[in-house]
């Protein structure tokens, strides 16, 4: 697997502009593990797996908007990303090839990654485990970065249907009880994290001391993003605010402007929300 990403990389270097890379990741939205066999303009034909050609397109396409990280680490960062989506394959089956159980890696998760990477956070908060895939992809950066301790607080949800939110919209996430939530997570990731059971809206409050990165992805209401948005920039005076599905209501978008918080750009065209905090 890993020769044959590392193969890849030069041919996509040599070969696809960025606005090709967006058209290829549109069309492949769905990993899979069939194998399937692409020209290049200027190269050999190359069989790979579905899911090999998403996550090395997704790091070259982030990369090289970014430069945060070199090829080497891409490579490594996709097979560490493939070894996960095995895990979460042969655990869940066609639940988690259906995206309904929370947590798959992906462009977001990636982008996630690279955010840890650049910002080199200490204090680390994020809302929201399910499997445990956004708590490996950051615990992995942290582990590349020499520094850092990540808190993860979950409320799991143990019914196969999911949880109402606050606005009366189904989050579908849940996590197999026999499993337990970051089940995903490797063990040898877990010396820099500690993991908190319960709602993230009476469990922030227990938490003291500054922040210098926090990652919303618990219950996508309007209310509970607002408070844990507000919770975060009280607990930090430079860092980074990020949040998944801020699609879902206005919350992340007012909470910028409120506050006059800088974008971090390069989170634009997906469902994720990025800003840079400064001296608060
Ligand atoms: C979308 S999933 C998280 C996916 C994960 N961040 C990832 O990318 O791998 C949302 C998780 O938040 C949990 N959750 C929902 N409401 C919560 C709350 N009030 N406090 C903490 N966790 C909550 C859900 O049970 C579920 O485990």
């Amino acid at each position: 697997m890993l020769r044959k990403a590392l193969a890849l990389l030069p041919l996509i270097r040599r070969n696809i502009e960025e606005p090709e890379t967006r058209k290829v990741l549109a069309y492949m939205s769905t990993p899979t593990s069939a194998t399937i066999k692409i020209g290049f303009r200027n190269g050999p034909k190359v069989s790979v797996t579905r899911t090999t050609l998403i996550t090395v397109l997704h790091l070259f396409d982030l990369n090289k908007k970014l430069r945060v990280i070199g090829e080497k680490e891409i490579i490594e960062l996709s097979e560490f990303c493939l070894g996960l989506d095995l895990k979460l394959r042969s655990a869940l089956g066609l639940e988690y090839t259906n995206f309904s159980a929370g947590g798959r890696f992906g462009v977001k998760e990636a982008f996630l990654y690279m955010l840890v990477r650049k910002y080199r956070p200490n204090r680390l908060i994020e809302t929201g485990v399910a499997q445990g895939v956004s708590s490996s992809v950051i615990l992995k950066a942290i582990t590349v970065n020499g520094e850092g301790h990540l808190t993860s607080i979950d409320l799991p949800t143990y019914s196969r249907a999911g949880r109402m939110n606050a606005d009366g919209v189904l989050d579908r996430a849940h996590v197999d009880p026999s499993l337990g939530p970051g089940w995903v997570v490797p063990k040898d990731l877990r010396t820099n994290w500690s993991l908190i059971l319960g709602d993230s809206k009476e469990k922030l409050k227990e938490l003291g001391g500054d922040i210098d990165f926090f990652f919303h992805d618990s219950e996508h209401s309007y209310s509970h993003m607002m408070l844990e948005y507000e919770w975060a920039l009280g607990h930090m005076r430079s860092g980074v605010i990020c949040s998944d599905d801020i699609s879902w209501n206005r919350a992340f978008m007012d909470f910028r402007k409120n506050h006059g918080l800088k974008e971090i750009e390069w989170a634009k065209d997906l469902d994720f929300g990025a800003v840079s905090v400064e001296n608060y």
